[in-house]
């Protein structure tokens, strides 16, 4: 009885599960996206401990015991790490959380196959073959996530790993790992050995995998580990025969991959190219001189652009990384009213990837209360820039880089970016003359319309809600 009904709770989670997605898609609906989750995974938990209950052969009031010092104890360290992670740490904090579903699918794998190894024939063959895949995708996604993390909290380089041969040790792995499957479905009395060996590989091939995937790539790596997850979740549904697991699985697998494949297309990188790793460097440092000459560039104080604004009609902002870093967006939301307050027309401008993760400009925006339809898209503002007479560009550099577009041979070259530099005048808020996270020069800053702000974002911007 309580297993029917569980089933059913199971699939009304399902269905908010979908919703809380479909909710999650824009900024308005959002909010409702992440409650209706919230509210699914509620019933998902207490459907998961009737059917603990009701198909345990322990006393169900142990078992009850048992699951809810394991809540308490998850419950305690995600609310604490939630409430204190910093929105720029987010990234990482995902990363790791992705291996904790991978050495979750590794567990379920082992547990499943020495409990039911006694299954024999087809039904038998079948469950080995989503064990050994089960594990094998989780022990991958485990120390990939894990790397994923060291490199983006620069506990390790963020530079690429480029071993000789590195895609022929890849696809080696994954040929003997087919091997192995065969021997661990073929021969059973063996198969700990098979899938031990297995394992190992797999753990190998995930640290080796993302090792070889360079800054710049990394949160295309945490979205496709975020699908692997999911399908690592989903093989562990099947181990279990628990159908919210696979739904839920799919929906992760699933939204990780479109996820990946939409942040490729931003940056003009195929998914392929990112996967095979070797691309992008540690950011952030100062361009060798010795490159292409770029000439002189010019540096403004707050109080001069106050003055500009002061005169101008139109205002575009173009947030970037370094906005979150310097947590700008409180003074920048004051500048924005106060600008829109004397009548003149401000809007933002987001790159899909500007930032460190996606929508991680619009999250920051809408903490700060800036009015959700001021705020364009790339492709809505960028016919706009000529009509602009000021775009503050503050903390962003690889988003507004000119050389995407006009420089065949730079290593961003085709990623479209926002068209500042048709606007009357450019303002740039940065600290140095530093180079953005794909680690290359930014011909706009040496541009004739072009200013640099130097200092953080957040105390120039302050000074010039003052002067104003
Ligand atoms: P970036 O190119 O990373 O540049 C950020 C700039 O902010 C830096 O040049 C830095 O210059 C400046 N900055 C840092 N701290 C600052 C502070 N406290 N005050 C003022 N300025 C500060 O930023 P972007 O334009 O947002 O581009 C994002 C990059 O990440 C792209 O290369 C993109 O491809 C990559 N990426 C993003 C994603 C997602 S999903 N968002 C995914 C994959 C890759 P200084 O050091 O001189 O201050």
């Amino acid at each position: 009885m309580l297993t029917q009904l569980a089933q059913a709770v199971y699939v009304v989670a399902a269905i908010l599960f979908i919703l809380s997605l479909a909710g999650l898609s824009k900024q308005t609906s959002a909010r409702r996206g992440v409650t209706l989750g919230m509210v699914g995974m509620g019933l998902a938990l207490g459907a998961t401990v009737m059917l603990a209950a009701d198909q345990s052969e322990r006393p169900v009031p142990l078992t009850l015991v048992l699951i809810l010092v394991v809540l308490v104890v998850g419950a305690t360290v995600g609310a604490w790490r939630a409430r204190s992670v910093e929105m720029t740490q987010m990234p990482e904090l995902i990363a790791i959380l992705h291996s904790f579903v991978g050495l979750a699918a590794v567990a379920v794998g082992y547990d499943s196959y020495l409990t039911e190894r006694a299954t024999a024939g087809a039904g038998g063959s079948v469950h080995l073959i989503e064990v050994f895949l089960g594990v094998l995708i989780g022990a991958v996604t485990f120390t990939g996530s894990i790397v994923a993390y060291l490199k983006l909290s620069a506990r390790m380089r963020s530079a690429p790993l480029t071993l000789p041969g590195r895609n022929w040790l890849n696809l080696g792995a994954l040929v003997a790992s087919l091997g192995l499957l065969v021997w661990f479905v073929v021969d059973p009395a063996s198969g700990l050995v098979a899938l031990g060996i297995m394992t190992v590989i797999a753990l190998l091939l995930g640290f080796h995998m993302v090792a070889a995937i360079g800054g710049g790539d990394m949160p295309v790596v945490v979205s496709m580990l975020n699908s692997y997850s999911g399908w690592a979740a989903a093989a562990a549904g099947f181990m279990l025969g628990n159908d919210l697991l696979i739904v839920t699985g799919a929906l992760v697998g699933s939204s990780g991959a479109i996820l990946s494949y939409i942040m490729c297309k931003a940056m003009n990188r195929s998914f392929v190219s990112v996967i095979l790793g070797g691309f992008g460097s540690a950011g952030g440092q100062v361009a060798a001189s010795g490159d292409v000459e770029q000439g002189e560039h010019r540096e403004i104080l707050a109080d001069g652009v106050a003055d500009m604004l002061r005169a101008a009609r139109s205002v575009v902002i173009t947030p970037g990384y370094g906005m979150a870093v310097a947590k700008a967006q409180y003074p920048v939301a004051e500048l924005v009213s106060r600008l829109r307050a004397q009548g003149v027309n401000v809007r933002f401008g987001v790159h899909p990837v500007a930032g460190r993760l996606p929508g991680h400009m619009n999250v920051l925006l809408a903490e700060a209360k800036v009015p959700y339809d001021i705020v364009l898209e790339m492709d809505e503002i960028n016919d706009d820039f000529t009509d602009t007479d000021v775009v503050l560009v503050i903390g962003a550099n690889d988003t507004v880089n000119p050389a995407a577009l006009e420089d065949p041979n730079s290593p961003i070259a085709g990623m479209p970016v926002l068209e500042v530099w048709h606007a009357g005048q450019v303002i740039v808020f940065k600290r140095s003359m530093a180079t953005g996270y794909a680690g290359v020069q930014n011909p706009l800053f040496f541009r004739d319309n072009t200013q640099m702000l130097f200092g953080d974002a957040k105390d120039q911007v302050e000074k010039i809600v003052q002067a104003l």
